[in-house]
């Protein structure tokens, strides 16, 4: 099967092109980072009108890439949410409209499924896993039994993983988003300089805290001189890493222990973070569990991981009709 993928749910204009027959994905991103950066963060309808400009142009580029027309497709599989509602629009109007004129069937994609099986994309997935989903909008720990069937284990109780890398990052100056900065600037920084508080650390309960993290690093941050040096800025972009990193990798494998699963993933843009890849690949080790760190490219959004898991509905016969729908926020559930 071909599948089309169409990802608009934030700032990134994606769409991919996967082939099951190959295993393989082609994936074109139009990024709105320069868009955004001088305010510092998204703006929903920038956003919203930058995915509008962007998206046919680059769904034409992409089939003519593959030389392929509308109707050699098996279906097309868009990201009904969570995420910006303006920007959700635009992807379902143009999948909408390319199935109805090429009678394809559609297939709407929720977001946090697609991050998951973007680890599908680089390797066969190893199931029962514990999958520690973590990007800009959220941080899950989610059981997954088998593709299609996913139980919620626990997860933040306000900032996001990666919202405390963006604000941690915003108060050392770096630009957005500000989790790759800190990635690349905490490999040369100190570890024992600046160690920083891991909330919730001895909660029984899976649970995260992180929104008391930008406090500590403010503190830190203002206590320095200015204009801030380099180094300062390399060695507490390490303890905001170390102190982030810590705290997912033991729920991590809290959870994988309760639950007795045979592989750990990780999903979302966070994933990405060299820090946290190297812990969980040290920890699953020395715990005997399987675990594959999803290709760098498909941790942050992409249309392949919207491909590929609705490859997953539709070869089973799930679709969604004309009438699909968009939602800003809700809980990745099963439909398997
Ligand atoms: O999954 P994603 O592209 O969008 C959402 O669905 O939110 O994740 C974006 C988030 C941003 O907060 C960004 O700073 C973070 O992922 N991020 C990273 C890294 N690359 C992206 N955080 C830490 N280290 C990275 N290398
Ligand atoms: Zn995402």
């Amino acid at each position: 099967m071909k599948i089309l993928g169409i990802e608009t749910s934030c700032d990134d204009t994606s769409v991919a092109l996967f082939d099951s027959e190959r295993a393989a994905a082609e994936n074109l991103i139009s990024s709105q980072v320069d868009l955004h950066e001088q305010f510092g963060g998204v703006v929903p309808e920038l956003a919203s009108r930058a995915h509008l400009v962007n998206l046919l142009p680059l769904v034409d580029h992409l089939l003519r890439r593959q030389g392929l027309a509308p109707a050699d497709l098996d279906g097309v599989a868009v990201t009904s949410g969570p995420g910006l509602i303006g920007a959700l629009l635009v992807g379902l109007s143009t999948a909408k409209a390319l199935a109805r004129a090429a009678d394809l069937p559609l297939v709407g994609v929720h977001h946090l499924e697609g991050h998951i099986l973007a680890n599908a994309l680089s390797a066969e997935l190893v199931l029962p896993a514990v999958v520690l989903v973590v990007s800009g909008g959220h941080t899950e720990l989610i059981l997954m039994r088998e593709v299609g069937r996913y139980e919620r284990l626990g997860g933040t109780l306000d900032d996001a993983a990666g919202e405390a890398f963006d604000k941690s990052a915003k108060l050392l100056g770096l630009p957005y988003p500000g989790g790759p900065h800190i990635d690349r600037l905490a490999a040369s920084g100190d570890p024992a300089r600046f160690v920083l508080p891991r909330p919730l650390a001895r909660d029984p309960r899976l649970v995260f805290s992180f929104s008391g993290l930008k406090t500590a690093v403010k503190i830190e941050a203002e206590a320095l001189p200015r204009p801030l040096r380099d180094q300062d800025v390399c060695d507490l972009s390490r303890g905001v890493q170390d102190a982030i990193v810590d705290i997912l990798v033991q729920r991590l494998f809290q959870a994988a222990r309760r639950t007795r699963v045979r592989a750990v993933y990780l999903a979302g843009g966070v994933a990405a973070n060299g820090g946290l890849r190297a812990a969980v690949a040290a920890e699953a080790d020395r715990r005997g569990l399987h675990f594959i760190p999803p290709a760098r490219v498909y941790c942050t959004d992409n249309a392949a991981m919207i491909a590929r898991a609705g490859w997953e509905h539709l070869r089973l016969g799930r679709r969604d009709g004309l009438g699909l729908d968009s939602f800003a926020r809700g809980d990745l559930t099963s439909w398997r």
